[in-house]
């Protein structure tokens, strides 16, 4: 007897429909699976059979052939199990074919037959509301799949999914919780107001943060750099549902996703150590990379000079694209990649070159060396750098607390209104992304303020890149102020956010 199960499996971050064939006939016993890897089959075939007898079914002593078509994608195996044993099952005569047929099916089994979760069920959610059908998956996927506002059931057991779709057992389609997603909804653990004092680098993040500018933090150990870091989520824009869907998806297909759905920004921290597929995404079948799952968050490169050359310079192209993409035979793969670079670096190899709490053990060249580590590409791509240096005693003791997280957000967001209303149409939303030609359109400077700009660019010996970014930085610093005009107090700030050129 012949039985056809539909289910779906993900490519990139999309879902796409596959079959699942069994056919059960006279012959030697045995399971054989057409359409996965290798190990995958053999795995799958490992966990199947005691899950359907541990559930209390008659496994068939017959020949078992199952299909899973498409045959020529790759697919990752343990999300088939399910289908594949109610395809067993369906072909045995347990489970009533028609009732089958009005659903999709995913979910990995565990030799008793329960259930567990599976990575990429948002995507596979969207294909089968696209086939205007019903979804039944691991019950720890239930809340991902049901935010696509499809009827989707949670099974817990193999027994638990058999006995509801041969009426023995009700489960009701699951309702989503509005009033808790919405409760934890940019909701952050951390808050700015934790910040004692670096009233420097504060400002310095808020313009970055406004303007879209990449941002590098240099300061000895202990200054709060990377605990600054991990505040910059919380003064972005508010997530809107959109794009918290598109990291949802993200996090879904690489398997990361904890509690169903992501409610704020990601703020994601790779170690310097991490493989350039890591950071940038691929493998077999292509997973998202660091970059993708930072996709409309935070990037944080500490320790930036530690990070091996080449995987920076693979940086540089998802940056300027805002997506990233993975040639394999089948195809490309796009992952989107639009994320806000933070990097910090200590001054020097000792991490005391300017400090006035220790002195510095390096020498010259070791200092030059060390900082010529970070590639100027993708230097290139940071508009800002700032000196964290470390907090006076004053500040560390005192318990007045900075401003907090949202106050800096609503400027945050009026000024990328300003930049919203002036981009609209050209497909940029932020002054960071201008080009040449946008940079004349709306960077005019008087005549002051171009002798002022060129006699700081001589006496601090800028390079000649750091030109336009003083440009854009500046824009965003007036816009900050609701300033239709550049004036000269404007250059003069950004100017002070070189400072890795100057030194240099
Ligand atoms: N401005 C500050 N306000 C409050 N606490 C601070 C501040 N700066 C540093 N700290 C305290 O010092 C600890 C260390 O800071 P953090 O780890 O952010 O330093 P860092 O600059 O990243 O150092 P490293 O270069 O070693 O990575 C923080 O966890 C925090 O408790
Ligand atoms: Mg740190």
């Amino acid at each position: 007897m012949l039985s056809k199960i539909h289910s779906v499996a993900v490519w990139g971050i999309d879902g796409y429909d596959v079959s699942v064939e069994v056919d059960i006939s006279k012959g030697i016993p045995g399971i054989s699976i057409v359409g996965l890897p290798d190990q995958a089959v053999k795995e799958s075939r490992d966990r199947i059979k005691p899950a359907i007898k541990n559930s209390g079914f008659d496994f068939p002593q017959s020949k078992i052939t199952i299909n899973l078509a498409p045959a020529d994608l790759k697919k990752e195996g343990s999300c088939f199990d399910l289908p594949v044993a109610l395809g067993i099952l369906t072909a045995g005569q347990i489970i009533p074919v028609d009732k089958v047929n009005d659903f999709y099916f995913v979910g990995e089994l565990a030799l008793d037959g329960s259930i567990r979760s599976v990575s990429g069920v948002l995507p596979m959610a969207i294909l089968v509301k696209e086939k205007k059908s019903k979804f039944i998956v691991p019950s720890a996927n239930v809340l991902e799949a049901a935010i696509v506002g499809l009827e989707v059931y949670g099974v817990g057991s193999l027994k638990d999914c058999v006995d509801f779709l041969s009426g023995k057992k009700e489960i009701q389609p699951y309702k989503i919780d509005s009033e808790k997603i919405l409760a934890q909804y940019n909701k952050y653990e951390v808050d700015f107001k934790e910040v004692k004092g670096q009233m420097v680098a504060r400002r310095a993040i808020e313009i970055a943060v406004a303007g879209g500018h990449n941002i590098l933090m240099i300061g000895p150990p202990g200054t709060g750099k990377s605990m600054i870091a991990k505040r910059i989520p919380t003064i972005f824009p508010s997530l809107e549902i959109e794009e918290a869907i598109e990291i949802t998806k993200i996090h879904s297909v690489a398997g990361i996703l904890d509690g169903g759905i992501v409610t704020t920004r990601p703020f994601r921290q790779p170690h310097h150590t991490i493989s350039d597929i890591a950071l940038i995404g691929g493998g077999a079948i292509p997973k998202p990379g660091e970059i993708s799952l930072a996709h409309n968050g935070v990037l944080f490169l500490d320790e930036l000079p530690e990070f091996h050359r080449d995987v920076l310079e693979a940086l540089r192209q998802p940056m300027e694209d805002g997506r990233v993409v993975v040639s394999r035979a089948k195809g490309k793969i796009e992952f989107p990649s639009r994320f806000f670079l933070v990097a910090a670096m200590n001054p020097c190899p000792c991490g005391y070159y300017g400090d006035d709490r220790r002195p510095c053990r390096c020498t010259v060249p070791q200092i030059i060396k060390y900082r010529k580590k970070v590639s100027g590409p993708l230097l290139d791509r940071i508009d800002i750098h700032i000196e964290v240096s470390a907090l006076g005693s004053r500040h560390l003791v005192s318990d007045s607390s900075g401003e907090d997280s949202e106050t800096i957000r609503k400027r945050v967001e009026k000024c990328r209104k300003i930049q919203f209303h002036r981009f609209r149409g050209t497909g940029i939303y932020c002054n960071a992304h201008m080009d040449t030609k946008q940079l004349k359109q709306f960077c005019i400077l008087d005549d002051d303020c171009k002798r002022f700009i060129q006699e700081a660019l001589e006496k601090m010996n800028l390079s000649a890149r750091g030109y336009d970014k003083i440009l854009k930085v500046a824009r965003t610093i007036a816009d900050l102020e609701e300033s239709e005009k550049i004036t000269l107090s404007h250059i003069a700030e950004a100017l002070q956010y070189r400072s890795f050129d100057r030194e240099l």
